[in-house]
């Protein structure tokens, strides 16, 4: 039970990927794979790469069309944006942030901005932020954000994880309501486990180790992960955090409508929905079309699928996600 007077709801989604699209036919022509393994472990058929130097492919442009598509359902202008909270490992520049980019992009003079770097988890994070700031009554209306370019971290001459990756954004704008709507964010749990660091890390780039020529030979400064067990503990944390949601909510997977699970390989996908007895035609797919987009891949699945009628007013929906670091979260709203 809430003690605030407000709650917060998604009043708008967005999404956008690059133009560039790569199939596994394509990736075949430089790596030893085929388009039937890439398919058979991992359910991706495709994903869009930005082009680099193109200044409309950066990584906050594609945020700033998401967040345009956000706000035009939303019925706002990016004035009126209190709060940007901008998810992403791929960030235009270290510094300055990546909200400060999309301030200036959007047009958003007034608000105030934070990036968040949970991985894959970053956007779900930033949405329990941003409905903390609204609940407290200090934001009206937030921008939330998912965004990669994968692409410039990705190890192209590593097989087993250059297949997985893709570049994209979503957005959603969040808003103030009473704590009574029905239609709110519900709750959110956020976890993490740092000792298990070593699945899936950038060793070089920050301020540990400088991209020197010898590192860049040995492509220290690109994505690296130890792929089999990553495996293993994202089905588990997906499974429990599922649970923490619906346990917190006094809820059963029947009575959830959609889940959209963060969207790294579907037999990942496919192996939390066995675990949870959850019916594959509740889960929402993107990773086919648009392979690991990371911090994107839950906001844009949630636009396709409000975008297509399938997400109907009333749906009670659950987002359950996990990344590097390793980061869990889930989060279950009515929409
Ligand atoms: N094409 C052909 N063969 C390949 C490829 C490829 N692209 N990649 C690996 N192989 C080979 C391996 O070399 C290995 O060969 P070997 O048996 O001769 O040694 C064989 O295929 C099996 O390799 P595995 O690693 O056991 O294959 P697996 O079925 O585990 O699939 C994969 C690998 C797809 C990486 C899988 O483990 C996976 O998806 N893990 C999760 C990765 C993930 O989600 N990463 C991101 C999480 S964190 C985040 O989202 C930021």
């Amino acid at each position: 039970m809430s003690t605030s007077l407000f709650s917060s709801k998604i009043t708008g989604t967005g999404s956008y990927f690059p133009e560039r699209i790569v199939t596994n036919e394509d990736l075949t022509k430089t790596l030893d794979t085929t388009n039937d393994w890439i398919v058979e472990r991992t359910g991706i058929r495709q994903r869009h790469v930005s082009r680099e130097g193109d200044p409309s492919e950066q990584n906050s442009s594609l945020a700033c069309r998401a967040a345009i598509r956000a706000l035009e359902m939303a019925g706002k202008k990016s004035t009126d944006i209190d709060m940007i909270v901008y998810g992403s490992v791929s960030p235009d520049t270290p510094v300055p942030t990546s909200s400060c980019w999309l301030q200036q992009k959007l047009g958003a003079p007034q608000a105030w901005g934070v990036d968040v770097n949970a991985a894959c988890s970053s956007w779900v994070y930033g949405m329990s932020m941003a409905d903390q700031y609204i609940k407290t009554g200090q934001v009206k209306t937030a921008l939330v954000v998912g965004s990669e370019v994968l692409s410039r971290m990705n190890n192209w001459e590593d097989r087993s994880s250059a297949i997985l990756f893709g570049d994209g954004a979503g957005a959603v704008v969040v808003e103030r309501t009473s704590s009574e709507s029905p239609h709110r964010i519900l709750s959110s749990h956020l976890g993490m486990d740092g000792n298990l660091w070593e699945l899936f890390q950038v060793v070089a780039g920050g301020s540990n180790m400088e991209v020197t020529p010898e590192v860049y030979a040995q492509r220290l400064h690109k994505m690296n992960m130890k792929g089999r067990e990553i495996f293993k503990v994202a089905v588990k944390t997906l499974a429990d955090y599922a649970v923490r949601a619906l346990e917190a909510n006094q809820m059963k997977l029947s009575d959830v409508d959609w889940v959209i699970p963060h969207q790294a390989n579907l037999r990942i996908i496919e192996a939390v929905a066995k675990r949870l007895d959850l019916p594959m035609e509740k889960v929402l797919v993107n990773v086919d079309r648009y392979g690991n987009t990371s911090s994107a891949s839950v906001p844009t699945m949630l636009d396709e699928a409000v975008r297509d009628g399938r997400i109907r007013p009333g749906h009670t929906v659950l987002f359950d996600v996990f990344g590097a670091g390793l980061t869990f979260g889930s989060m279950l709203i009515r929409w």
